[in-house]
């Protein structure tokens, strides 16, 4: 059986292509490996989302163009497919820059991957239009086995794409418009996953919480409603959406969390800024203090919910009093964890156009004082749950023998001693001590059970 090896950038949504393409490419005969040296086939499942992610990808593919000669060498051949963002971006351009990748194709057609392959034979190919049809009735479905191997908590991609054009982004451009996956298909998948052992989902897209699926009634149904509809399918405990947009956060949603006790108290809700003239600059559509309305109505609703964010520092013409605005937006919010980056200027979009780009040193200063605080409230956040006691759900072993390790509903990672419980299981811990990066607790009632 031939090899295919998969490496991922970025964002969920490439983890979850990767899954489908090697379920997809199994029917091709190739089994998944996790080194690439002994790989047949070499996908790199690619992000553009800010400079550095690209420039990684570039310096990667030299590395797997030494393999590939290697190989050659002792007579084996080895396909290079670049997939993801970059792909869509750059398209014939990676040919140029890497004369040895053998396919490029964009993240909406990874269901012609069989037939690429076969064409690559002759000449290298680029597929990056945008296809009439959705992938994903295309894509088979993964087998119980490679779902229990992936874990009891599993990605499902219900939307794609995005059309809100903030100024500084690339996923309108790479990933397209905004389209939602049918709710019918999502209840089949999800009851596929969770008749292989998945007790968690995690509900996936670019634009998440803006979901309007067609309705098994043929009507629009929106997150709110889809979460209540897959919460009834058997053996999922939890539920989980990410990555949301503050204008979508509709009334129903609110109320969904808190009426709905599968919802977990977690949110990712990216604001990129605190001031308002940038949050506009950007396209935003919203205000800092609409922001913290939204997050003090949801607290109101599920106290203790574990808010994190992304922010871009250095965005054009950001001032000091504007970073100084998203300073205090931070002090006010308080968030669980966060992601913070440097603004990196992405061609083809307006903001990178700008002439007022800040300087490389003002940004770097800027995110070393952000990260600061910013981490300083995560290590609180989590020093906060210390004496509490939480639902875990059990992922893997945990580092020593005799422990385990899974999450809280806040997403914090917690490891516990016991003997007798497994993974899926959902444990009552209560936590005594938070470390560097996982809480640790001890257990004080085994949970429920769900026979897959
Ligand atoms: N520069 C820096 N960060 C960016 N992001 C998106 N585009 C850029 C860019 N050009 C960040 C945003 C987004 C996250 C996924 O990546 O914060 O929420
Ligand atoms: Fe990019 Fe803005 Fe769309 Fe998010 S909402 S994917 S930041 S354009």
């Amino acid at each position: 059986m031939k090899k295919v090896f998969v490496k991922s950038y970025g964002c969920q949504a490439n983890v979850y292509d990767a899954e489908r393409m090697t379920d997809l490419l199994s029917g091709e005969g190739y089994s998944e490996t996790a080194t690439m040296e002994d790989a047949d086939l070499v996908i790199l499942n690619t992000c553009h989302i800010r400079e550095k992610a690209a420039e990684k990808v570039y310096s990667e593919l030299g590395r797997v163009r030494d393999l590939k000669i290697e190989r050659e060498a002792q007579g084996q051949e080895t396909k290079i497919i670049v997939a993801g963002c970059v792909a869509q971006a750059e398209g014939a351009e990676i040919l140029r820059r890497a004369p040895s990748v053998d396919v490029v194709v964009g993240p909406q057609n990874y269901h012609h991957l069989p037939d690429l392959l076969q064409r690559s034979r002759m000449k290298a190919v680029v597929d990056t239009e945008f296809p009439i049809e959705d992938k994903f009735d295309h894509l088979p479905k993964p087998t119980r086995a490679q779902i229990v191997s992936r874990g009891v908590s599993a990605f499902l991609t219900i939307q794609e794409g995005c059309d809100k054009f903030c100024t500084f982004c690339v996923v309108p451009y790479t990933r397209g418009t905004e389209i939602s996956r049918p709710v019918s298909r999502l209840v089949d998948e999800a009851t596929r996953l969770a008749g292989a052992g998945v007790r968690e989902l995690s509900l996936i897209g670019q634009n998440v919480n803006a979901y309007h699926g067609e309705g098994p009634d043929g009507t629009t149904w929106t997150l709110s409603r889809l979460l209540y509809r897959l919460a009834e399918v058997p053996g999922i405990a939890r539920l989980r959406y990410t990555t949301s947009h503050p204008r979508d956060m509709d009334e129903a949603l609110i109320l969904t969390h808190g009426d709905l006790p599968a919802l977990m108290p977690s949110l990712h809700l990216p604001v990129q800024s605190g001031s308002d003239r940038v949050l506009e600059a950007m396209n935003r559509k919203h205000t800092a203090d609409e922001y913290r309305r939204i997050i003090a109505r949801m607290r109101a609703r599920q106290p203790g919910l574990a808010v994190s964010s992304d922010f871009i520092v250095g965005f054009p013409g950001e001032t000091d009093a504007d970073f100084d605005e998203t300073m205090r937006l931070v002090a006010d919010v308080g968030f669980a964890f966060s992601f913070s980056f440097k603004y990196s200027p992405r061609p083809g979009t307006p903001a990178a156009e700008r002439g007022d780009q800040v300087p490389e040193a003002v940004k770097t200063e800027r995110l070393a004082r952000l990260q600061k605080l910013l981490e300083t409230q995560r290590v609180a956040y989590n020093q906060g749950t210390v004496g509490q006691t939480l639902d875990v759900l059990i992922e893997k072993p945990g580092r020593l023998p005799g422990q385990m390790a899974g999450k809280s509903p806040y997403l914090q990672p917690v490891q516990f001693d016991t003997e007798t419980l497994a993974v899926g299981e959902i444990a009552t811990v209560r936590i005594i001590r938070a470390g560097g990066g996982s809480l640790f607790g001890e257990l004080i009632k085994a949970g429920d059970k769900v026979a897959a």
